[in-house]
């Protein structure tokens, strides 16, 4: 099996300011072009800075990637406060995060509605990438694989075959997420490697085991490389390491070698 090219995106959530926001974006930026040939980067800021900081990064003819952290499943209309996924393509942006944790636990997102947008994202041609992963509830009543299994089939139930190449899964216990706490590596690979099963058992062989599974909740400089070394995880998807443009090179500089 051909080895997956790794992936490292950036999460900024709602933080920075718009002088931040460059600052940063260009920092990353200087530091990942020498890595382009070997990893697949990219930066989510809140929506009010993807026209600036995509505008900078394409100055800058970076390799990073702009990135949103979410979107609605409509293409246009009364929606107030909503952002369609042809804006997004609109500010070239590549990557749409759907289904994120915080969407999912503190805005109240279901399962339907990130099945829609996960299906909206790739009709439009970006690259989504899906965040799963168990409460800690979940997880001490041994729920960790079912939570998978029922978040990615519901959101996998609307992708067209010929998007998979553009779908990438990322793993994220919600107790691990801005808590310092990590998964271990080897319940970090259990979880991916039953995703995997899933997908080989929903998409076939050929395309599970193209797809990029991420980890994501409080990976640092300090775990990525046991994290990364793990055979089914592809790269990571960061949060606080990510607002710091050291940190989150060292672990891109990681993901790159592992
Ligand atoms: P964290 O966040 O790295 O701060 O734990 C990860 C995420 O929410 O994507």
């Amino acid at each position: 099996m051909a080895k997956r090219r790794p992936m490292v995106v950036g999460n900024w959530k709602m933080n920075t300011d718009r002088a931040s926001a460059l600052r940063l974006a260009l920092d990353v930026a200087a530091g990942v072009d020498s890595l382009r040939a070997e990893i697949d980067t990219g930066v989510c800021p809140p929506f009010v800075y993807l026209d600036a900081v995509g505008r900078a990064l394409a100055a800058a003819n970076s390799a990073l990637a702009l990135g949103a952290q979410d979107m609605y499943f409509e293409p246009n209309g009364a929606f107030t406060g909503e952002i369609s996924a042809e804006m997004l393509r609109d500010l070239s942006c590549t990557y749409v995060l759907t289904g994120h944790s915080e969407r999912r636990h503190v805005l109240g997102e279901s399962d339907e509605m990130v099945a829609r947008k996960t299906e909206a994202v790739l009709d439009a041609g970006l690259h989504c990438i899906l965040c799963v992963g168990e409460t800690l509830e979940q997880r001490k009543a041994n729920q960790t694989n079912e939570v998978n299994e029922r978040r990615a089939r519901a959101a996998l139930k609307g992708v067209k075959p010929s998007s998979l190449s553009r779908l990438t899964i990322a793993y994220e216990p919600v107790w691990a997420i801005g808590t310092g706490v990590s998964a271990t590596p080897a319940d970090a690979q259990d979880a991916h490697e039953r995703i995997r099963d899933l997908l080989v058992r929903v998409v076939g062989q050929d395309a599970a085991q193209s797809m990029r599974i991420l980890y994501g909740g409080s990976v640092k400089p300090s775990n990525a490389a046991e994290l990364f070394a793990q055979p089914d995880v592809d790269g990571g998807l960061i949060g606080g390491a990510s607002l710091n443009a050291e940190d989150f090179l060292s672990i891109i500089r990681t993901a790159a070698a592992s």
